[in-house]
């Protein structure tokens, strides 16, 4: 178990007469990216409500850095953070004193040295003491992010973080979570978007109909498809790619 972030076994939730999950088993290895993909109403924001006590489940069990969410949410709660699907930014402060505030709610030392860290590291140093009302959707989001890592946590949930925001945006989110990744941080993601899930995550798992259907790396999920058959037709660009093109600005990674 040393190296389980994450690990849920025969996880069932039903709202009255609605069966959401069926049976979830996963698990999730510390320092690693996990993307749980799903559609519309798949349950995705049930699992990270139960695996961050927001929930209780019906039955099964969920264990988060080695508790057991039911048994001790106070532990998982101190362990973890939560960038839900919706923003959870205050709009009438700025994003300075937004940040401020959560450092302070943590007890940390220094608030004001965290605020400017992370406005600094997510690009928000001339937007600082702008109130988030008049912030864009990815300005927002990035914020959300940035409050959520304050007090470093060792794992981090993000419920669709791109959800609503343009490619640009999309793609300076994703850098933010490799970031993180790259620093140790475990970082469970849910995403609607197979692009995102092939651009960050180290594991795959789709929900389907109340369960995992499929879990695994890229090319571990790629080798369920049927062989490639090749065909010669004229490459189209994405929207994406044309997007970027036009505004100039070419892909990271
Ligand atoms: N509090 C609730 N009461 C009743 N039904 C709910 C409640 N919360 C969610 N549901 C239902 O449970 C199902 C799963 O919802 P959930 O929010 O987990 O899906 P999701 O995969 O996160 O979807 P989305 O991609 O739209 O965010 C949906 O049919 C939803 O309507
Ligand atoms: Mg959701």
């Amino acid at each position: 178990m040393k190296d389980t972030a994450i690990q849920v076994k025969g996880l069932q939730k039903s709202y009255k007469q609605l069966h959401v999950l069926k049976g979830v088993d996963l698990e999730v290895e510390k320092g690693s990216i996990f993307a749980l993909l799903g559609s519309n109403g798949a349950g995705k924001t049930t699992i990270v409500k139960i695996l961050t006590t927001l929930l209780k489940q019906d039955s099964g069990t969920a264990t988060v850095n080695g508790f057991d969410v039911a048994a001790k949410p106070d532990n998982v709660r101190q362990s973890i953070s939560l960038t839900g699907q919706f923003a959870a930014v205050d709009e009438i402060l700025t994003g300075r004193e937004n940040l401020i505030m959560i450092a302070k709610l943590r007890y940390l030392k220094n608030p004001r040295q965290v605020a400017d860290d992370l406005l600094n590291r997510f690009g928000l140093t001339d937007a600082a003491d702008r109130r988030v009302s008049t912030y864009s959707g990815g300005m927002r989001r990035r914020l959300d992010i940035a409050m959520s890592l304050i007090g470093k946590p060792q794992l981090i949930f993000l419920d669709e973080p791109t959800t609503g925001l343009d490619p640009e945006a999309r793609i300076e989110v994703w850098k933010v979570v490799k970031e993180l990744a790259n620093k140790g941080t475990t970082v469970f993601l849910t995403t609607q978007y197979l692009d995102e899930a092939e651009q960050l995550a180290d594991r795959i798992a789709i929900l389907h109909e109340g369960k995992i259907i499929a879990n695994g790396t890229l090319s571990d999920l790629k080798k369920l498809f049927p062989p490639a058959k090749v065909e010669y037709v004229e490459k189209q660009p994405s929207l994406e790619e044309i997007f970027l093109a036009i505004i100039g600005k070419k892909e990271e990674q």
